[in-house]
């Protein structure tokens, strides 16, 4: 199944091996024009449902570059490691090992002692550091949260699994702050946001699966955490994570860096450092789990198929537009003006990219399109010359019905 996926990726221009002609580099992988446009149509989703649609949440794009100083408070630089068993020892993982911190190091400036910072490993330090920015622009009331989508490098041991273990990935944070006293509701009210926005982006409710992390395993900062798994091909792991921070964070910056990180109540005028509840999403693990729910093979006509069944709204393609024939010049005429009329309107709709299509025979191109998820095609053909109509046919059932050329934008649009 993997190994399906991993080659459809490739040949359809989803995602490529990074640095593929100099052999590769181990964990990072490049998007190609669809995993671009998939990827961009899924960070939108997260970023109109959990900022855009909301009244208590401010966007963010912080530098990936930060101060040192940030890693050393956040605890990061002393407490971000892994265990690294000596070649000995590989057989006996129980072994003590020798720690190895994931963050890349590097340095800034010209000079031999130049600033050693970090690329950073999580996008959250970047909306701790902003708190009081956002605070002072904005006066916002608790609670509220900073969101951000962005890159995170972490020099793993071993990059694996696709997608799954990268070396550099992509982010989608938020960073709740709410009373001390309102931690548990607010847990409780993410872990169900964040269940809600998996099912609704199309992964399937049984394959996600909640589990309480235990204390032994959690993140230094955490006081509680809940790892959302899905069963990945090559097994259950974790997709996702929701955790109480608590105030360590802004209190340890408020500590190292001397800035005020405190929040006045509005009644009492009581001062006190906000918790934090911290809903996580791993965008490339989502790309992968869509990627590997969404993998279906079937028999249409007679004939197998492969088909990605992508939501509408994540599929990078929306329709394609083909001439019945190529070889007639007023069916190839009728299809390109329809396609660059639909391409016009798509930006104003909402509609991801519209393709045009004549290669090969009507049912090569259905094929084309089936695998990789293209919800419709549009297909041009001697009624239409007559009467404006045209063939749409919907990707998983096969069905074809007649729609005006006036319709066609109303027919393919999103439906939410
Ligand atoms: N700010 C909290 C934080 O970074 P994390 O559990 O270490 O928590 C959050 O990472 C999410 O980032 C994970 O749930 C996962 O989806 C994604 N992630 C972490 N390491 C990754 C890697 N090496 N490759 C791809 N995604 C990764």
């Amino acid at each position: 199944m993997m190994d399906k996926i991993i080659s459809l990726a490739k040949r359809r221009g989803f995602i490529y091996p990074g640095s593929e002609i100099y052999g590769g580099l181990a964990g990072t992988w490049d998007y190609g024009p669809l995993g671009v446009a998939l990827k961009n149509n899924l960070k939108n989703l997260w970023w109109q449902r959990f900022v855009t649609s909301r009244e208590d949440m401010y966007g963010l794009d912080a530098a990936i570059l930060m101060n040192q100083k940030v890693w050393q408070a956040s605890g990061h630089a002393a407490d971000f490691s892994d265990l690294l068993p000596p070649r000995s020892d590989l057989k006996n993982p129980g072994s003590q090992g020798q720690t190895f911190n994931l963050m890349f190091e590097t340095k800034i400036g010209a000079t031999d002692d130049a600033a050693v910072t970090y690329l950073r490993p999580e996008t959250a330090q970047g909306m701790f550091v902003n708190f009081k920015n956002v605070a002072d622009s904005f006066h916002p009331k608790l609670p509220f949260g900073l969101a951000q989508i962005g890159k995170a490098f972490r020099n793993e041991i071993a990059p694996r699994d696709f997608l799954f273990r990268a070396r550099e990935f992509e982010q989608m944070e938020i960073e709740y702050f709410v009373r001390p006293e309102d931690w548990k509701k607010f847990f409780e009210y993410w872990r169900k946001q964040m269940l809600e926005w998996l099912t609704d982006i199309g992964l399937v409710p049984g394959q996600i699966h909640e589990l309480e992390v235990p204390e032994s395993d959690r993140a230094h900062y955490s006081k509680q955490t809940i790892d959302f798994e899905f069963d990945f091909p090559f097994g259950r792991k974790e997709l996702c994570g929701l955790a109480y921070r608590t105030d360590f964070d802004l209190r340890q910056h408020a500590v190292a860096s001397g800035a005020d990180l405190t929040y006045r109540g509005e009644v009492t005028g009581d001062k006190f450092i906000p918790h934090v509840i911290e809903p996580t999403f791993g965008l490339d693990r989502l790309i992968l789990a869509v990627l590997c729910s969404v993998y279906d093979e079937d028999e249409m006509n007679g004939e197998k198929r492969v088909i990605l069944r992508l939501t509408p709204e994540l599929a990078p393609v929306k329709a394609a537009v083909f001439p019945l024939l190529a070889n007639k010049p007023d069916l190839v005429v009728k299809a390109l003006e329809i396609y660059r009329s639909l391409k016009l309107q798509a930006t104003s709709y909402k509609l991801s990219a519209i393709v045009f299509d004549d290669n090969g025979n009507i049912g090569k191109r259905y094929r084309r399109q089936d695998e990789i998820g293209t919800p419709y095609c549009v297909t041009i053909d001697f009624q239409t010359l007559e009467d404006d109509t045209v063939t749409v046919r919907a990707r998983d059932t096969g069905a074809q019905e007649r729609v005006a050329v006036s319709e066609l934008v109303d027919k393919i649009k999103d439906k939410k």
